[in-house]
């Protein structure tokens, strides 16, 4: 049995979330009642992972709605769809953001007084936060059918339990394989330049007793011809209508790199990652995030003064480079738009 540290919990009106930022050096918690110290979190990238900060805002909202003082019922609403607005605005990229929001204030919206404000919207958190292990767990059913014995995963970023309340996306098949007894060897990119491969991929994939490997993004090619790899398990923050993937950075060319190899590229996300209303990679803001991240190392710049540096967060996949995207209604194969439409409907694929 898988056992890992929760990334994020909600215990007596208090959320504990493990700051990632200190991995793998440390396991250290945040732990806070205050809905902006959350926000932060998932600003700064504390918590990150389309699912996880999903959650972190659901919780965040049950938090903020503990504070109102006012007995006044649409006031109390207008106060927490501001605290909604302000969650939503913290990563543009992951639509599991603003679908957990929206899902939270669409039950506070029936509630008929302050107290059953507060017990839905506590509810409705605690509801989003376990229903994302059972997806995921599911995830892990489906995708565990693509792996054999012996089998060499790719990946990068991480898409790992740590990105979501438990189990993973892009880990769920690997950690329901090794239940299964499966052996699986995983070459985990270290994802430049926030290192979550290295950093978060390595370190849970490893704690759970998972061979796993790290090589730099640009040995991607080399590995590719080299290394024998099986499949390609990625996350996903936004899938279009169409099947076009928002991922981390780098994600893309590892999809160019496997086509080229043939070898199968799995994007693994729960269907809150769909979002209906973007149907291109041109419908979906790309995060920039500063450039000193890219630029400094540990506090240690790595470029001369005066240079700057380009940093998009994400790519997009398109379709066409994407053997199929493991949901936990089924794997959906091209032509997307048709199985991605079906299984929003709740269609068997
Ligand atoms: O910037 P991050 O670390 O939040 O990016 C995370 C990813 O790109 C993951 O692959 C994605 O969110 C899916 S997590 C199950």
């Amino acid at each position: 049995m898988l056992s890992l540290p929760r990334t994020i919990e909600y215990v007596d009106g208090k959320v504990r979330l493990i700051n990632q930022l200190k991995l793998p050096s440390k396991l250290e918690y945040i732990e806070t009642s205050d809905w902006k110290r959350v926000a932060e979190a998932i600003k700064k990238m504390e918590i990150r992972g389309a699912p996880a900060i999903g959650v972190a805002a659901a919780m965040a909202l049950a938090l903020a709605v503990r504070e109102i003082r006012t007995e006044n019922l649409s006031e109390a609403f207008s106060y927490l769809k501001s605290v909604a607005d302000a969650l939503i605005s913290t990563r543009p990229t992951a639509v599991n953001l603003s679908w957990a929001v929206k899902r939270v204030l669409k039950v506070a919206e029936n509630a008929k007084s302050i107290d059953e404000l507060v017990k839905k919207v506590e509810e409705e958190a605690l509801k989003i936060w376990r229903e994302d292990e059972e997806t995921n767990r599911k995830l892990g059913e489906i995708g565990a059918k693509l792996l054999d014995d012996g089998d060499t995963v790719m990946t990068i970023c991480n898409a790992g339990s740590l990105a979501t309340s438990y189990y993973g996306t892009a880990t769920a098949p690997i950690y329901k394989a090794l239940e299964e007894g499966k052996r699986v060897r995983v070459i985990a990119l270290e994802t430049r330049p926030y290192l979550q491969g290295a950093r978060l991929t390595a370190w849970e994939l490893s704690k759970a007793g998972v061979d796993v490997v790290i090589a730099t993004d640009n040995q991607m090619g080399i590995i590719m011809e080299k290394e024998n790899v099986s499949i390609v398990f990625v996350g996903a923050d936004r899938i279009t209508i169409k099947g076009y993937v928002a991922n981390k950075i780098g994600t893309y060319p590892l999809a160019l790199v496997a086509k080229e190899h043939g070898v199968p590229f799995y994007p693994v996300a729960p269907m809150s990652t769909i979002d209906p209303g973007s149907k291109t990679g041109e419908d979906i803001e790309i995060e920039r995030r500063p450039s000193s991240e890219v630029l400094y190392i540990s506090g240690a710049r790595i470029a001369p003064e005066g240079v700057d540096a380009i940093y998009y967060a994400f790519d997009v996949t398109p379709p066409k480079f994407i053997t199929g995207i493991v949901t936990e209604r089924g794997i959906l194969y091209p032509p997307f738009e048709k199985s991605i439409r079906n299984a929003l409907r709740g269609l068997d694929e």
